[in-house]
């Protein structure tokens, strides 16, 4: 059965973009058709300055909306990072297959870390090495997709990358894993920025529309977003961002086709409208569901506990083969696996 594995960083509210990019996808696909693991990966959130309560608090959010969202335990795992000693574990081994020159083309470090600067702060070395933590995040369950943002795309690609180099030094030891992107809202844009992504790690911003938004924010949202300058309804992305962003929201909520949506609208103000209606709609039993889960805190824990359980015994023989084929000694106790004796 293929395996899935995915991951969302508690650094923020969960958005729209998160929702429509990622999340939508594995509730309504990726934990029926695979073994699937989904991961609140909080280590990630230390690689920005960070609130401890605040990161603890958006962990334990991050993961009651995932299940608000649909995920079901009884179908996938899901679980928190830190729970599980082999991401830290693997991303070790793969800080010696990776080069820092790999690691500094990354775009979002470059972007983030030139955020920093501006802000007059220092760049955490995590920043600079995250993209292998995700690596590990992947290579230590085997996944043979990750269904992601396009933002994600180019670090899902480095852990090919790092996958497929460590096979050919040490011997065949990971799943070399493919990316999966949505076919429409693989990057949903900011409302007030269409240049910019719609990420929750930004100021809470007009522009942004969070999972737990109640209605009438949500429609004040969408009703003010910015759209270019014309007034005929069309999907082009590159000449008309902002209209583009709505169609493209629009029909990842109601399943259709952006351009042929926009053959259906002749002013901007009804695609708004119709666009909020729909984002409402969509959230609506995210927010109630997680309003339930917020009442019943155990059952959350309990999920979570379980998750972990189940993750590390799916992690834990790939990293220790990965520890055996790099060249470590196996501590006595260890059954070495026939294939890297
Ligand atoms: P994160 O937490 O930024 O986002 C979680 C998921 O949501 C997608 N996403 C979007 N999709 C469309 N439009 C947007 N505006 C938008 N914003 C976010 C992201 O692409 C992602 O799929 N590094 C990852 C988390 C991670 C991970 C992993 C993912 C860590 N380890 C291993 C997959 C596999 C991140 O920061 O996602």
């Amino acid at each position: 059965m293929t395996r899935v594995f995915s991951g969302v960083k508690p650094t923020g509210h969960l958005t729209l973009g998160n929702y429509l990019g990622a999340l939508r996808q594995w509730v309504a696909e990726d934990q029926h058709r695979s073994d699937a693991l989904f991961c609140v990966v909080d280590l990630h959130a230390l690689t920005v300055d960070h609130d401890p309560a605040r990161v603890r608090r958006l962990s334990r959010q991050a993961a009651s909306l995932l299940l608000a969202a649909g995920l079901d335990p009884e179908l996938c795992t899901v679980f928190v990072q830190s729970h599980v000693d082999e991401h830290a574990r693997l991303s070790y081994l793969l800080e010696c297959v990776a080069t820092d020159g790999e690691m500094r083309r990354m775009i979002q470090y470059k972007e983030k870390a030139a955020r920093e600067r501006v802000r007059g702060g220092s760049v955490r070395l995590s920043l600079l090495t995250y993209p292998v933590l995700m690596a590990a995040d992947i290579l230590a369950y085997g996944a043979d997709e990750v269904p992601v943002g396009d933002d994600q795309a180019q670090h899902v690609e480095l852990a090919r990358d790092l996958a497929v180099r460590f096979n050919q030094r040490y011997g065949h030891t990971f799943v070399v894993p493919r990316v999966t992107l949505p076919k429409v809202a693989a990057r949903v844009m900011n409302l007030q920025d269409p240049a910019s992504k719609m990420g929750k790690s930004e100021d809470v911003g007009p522009g942004i529309v969070y999972l737990l938004d109640e209605p009438d924010v949500v429609r004040r949202k969408v009703m003010r977003a910015v759209t270019d300058s014309g007034s005929e309804v069309v999907h082009d992305r590159a000449a008309r961002p902002g209209l583009a962003n709505l169609l493209e929201i629009l029909a990842a909520c109601t399943g259709g086709d952006p351009a042929a949506l926009a053959a259906g609208y002749s002013s901007y103000g009804a695609l708004k409208k119709d666009t909020a209606e729909a984002v409402v709609e969509v959230l609506r039993p995210v927010r109630e569901r997680h309003r339930e889960l917020c009442g019943d805190p155990g059952y959350v824990e309990g999920v979570l506990r379980a998750g972990a359980e189940k993750a590390r015994a799916v992690a834990r023989p790939t990293v220790d083969a990965a520890y055996r084929a790099i060249g470590l000694l196996a501590p006595e106790e260890d059954v070495v696996p026939e294939a890297v004796r």
